[in-house]
Formats: C-alpha cells, sequence, structure tokens
C-alpha cells in the first residue's frame, strides 16, 4: 500500500486493525519471546509499523528500550496521549521523533525502510505488520528486520491467513508456511498459536472470508 492510502486511513479514523488492549499474545508469549533474546534484561524492543497500540507503553513499563515506527504522525501522538504519557517531538534524519519524557519509548514517525541497516534491536513485536504490507515488499521487509536484529535476537510474529482470492488486503494473507518461506534461512520457527478466528470476526465474514486463522509465532536468530 501507499503511504498515502495509511495516512488517509488514519485521517479518517478507520483504525479497525487497532486493539483496545495490549495484544493477548504479547501477554501470554511475550515473557518468553523476551528472555530468550539477546543483551540484558533491558531489551531494546523494535515494534515496526506499530500504530498507536497499547503494546509500546506496556513493554517500555516493563523496563525495556521501545522503538515504534509508524507512518502517520496522528497515530503516534495518540500513542503517547491515550497512554498518558508527556512527550517530546525533534526531527532525527528522517524520522520525526516522539519520545516519552518519563519511560524508555519512542516512536520514530516515518517509513519502516530508512530504518538505517545495521543490527540495533535484540528483539521485534510483528503484530499486523507484515500483513500489512504489500506481497510485493513483504521479502524486502523481512530482509530488513534481519538486519536491524543483532545476533541472538528474537521475534514474535502474530499474523493472519485466509483464501486471498476472497477478498483483498490489508491485511494480505500470511500464513506460517509463508513465513517459513521468508525466515527459515536466518531462524528457528516455533508456531505458538494458531486458531481459525473466523466466528470471532464478523467484518471478514461479510467481506467474504470463509476461514480466518491467526498465528502467532516465535522465531530464534540461528
Ligand atoms: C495494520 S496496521 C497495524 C498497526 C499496529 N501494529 C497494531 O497492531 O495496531 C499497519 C500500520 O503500519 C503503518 N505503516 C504502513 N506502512 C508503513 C511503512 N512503510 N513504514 C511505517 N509504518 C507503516 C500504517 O500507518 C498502520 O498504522
Amino acid at each position: 500500500m501507499e503511504a498515502s492510502f495509511w495516512l488517509s486511513r488514519w485521517e479518517q479514523n478507520k483504525t479497525g486493525f487497532h486493539e483496545a488492549e495490549v495484544h493477548e499474545d504479547l501477554l501470554k508469549y511475550g515473557e518468553r519471546w523476551l528472555s530468550l533474546a539477546s543483551g540484558g534484561p533491558k531489551k531494546d524492543v523494535l515494534v515496526p509499523l506499530c500504530g498507536k497500540t497499547k503494546d509500546l507503553a506496556h513493554l517500555a513499563k516493563l523496563g525495556h528500550r521501545v522503538v515504534g515506527v509508524e507512518l502517520s504522525a496522528k497515530a503516534a501522538q495518540a500513542a503517547f496521549d491515550e497512554a498518558k504519557l508527556p512527550f517530546t517531538q525533534e526531527q532525527q534524519g528522517p524520522y520525526q521523533v516522539f519520545k516519552a519524557q518519563d519511560l524508555d519509548l519512542e516512536v520514530r514517525v516515518g517509513n519502516f525502510f530508512k530504518l538505517p541497516a545495521k543490527p540495533s534491536f535484540d528483539a521485534v513485536w510483528d503484530r499486523a505488520a507484515m500483513v500489512a504490507l504489500d506481497p510485493d515488499r513483504r521479502a524486502r521487509y523481512a530482509e530488513h528486520l534481519i538486519q536491524v536484529l543483532r545476533p541472538g535476537g528474537t521475534l514474535l510474529v502474530n499474523v493472519m491467513d485466509y483464501p486471498q482470492a476472497q477478498m483483498s488486503g490489508p491485511p494480505h494473507a500470511v500464513s506460517v508456511v509463508d513465513l517459513a518461506g521468508y525466515y527459515e534461512k536466518s531462524f528457528s520457527i516455533e508456531t505458538l498459536y494458531e486458531e481459525d478466528q473466523i466466528d470471532r470476526e464478523p467484518k471478514f465474514r461479510e467481506r467474504g472470508l470463509d476461514r480466518f486463522v491467526v498465528s502467532t509465532s516465535l522465531l530464534r536468530r540461528v
């Protein structure tokens, strides 16, 4: 999707992907994902394509250094306002950076693909990030994540799979098998959760889907 697509979604408040609470799989599997990651107790955590997710503040409050990357300044501002976190703003290279005053949390507003391609993070939480990108950008996205991850780093990846012919994305369909295609050369992959959630997703049934399989996988760098 073009940047203009996402910016206009945010302008029109069409953010059905946003979860009202911290993601349940982050609560269930986050401790394991982080304990297996490189680094000391305080991890450098990246949340790519972060929107205004509550997961950002949750991770920072656990004591980690958290960086979100998001195209929309409106989303970044909402992430801080809704968590009642005072913040400052500064320009750093291609990014307008929103920084919490009292927590180790920043959201870099700009394009994910402009992140310097050097190992800077111990752990990545991809919730509905890979599935937000057009399929032809996925391989580049996965390569870029691998470049910014330190040796020994871990990914926690939440994706959705459905018959792509029944609906055009986003979210685009990404299965656990697709994930392996992008990551298995560099990571061991353990799928922690996989379930057809179509009965809980009336909006996707209305859009024509008969299956909507959500999965969360833990990837450890080999
Ligand atoms: C499906 S939403 C998921 C947001 C968030 N991960 C969540 O769980 O609520 C995808 C987000 O990625 C942002 N986005 C899309 N392409 C991007 C890019 N190239 N760089 C940074 N952000 C991007 C969009 O603005 C949107 O907020």
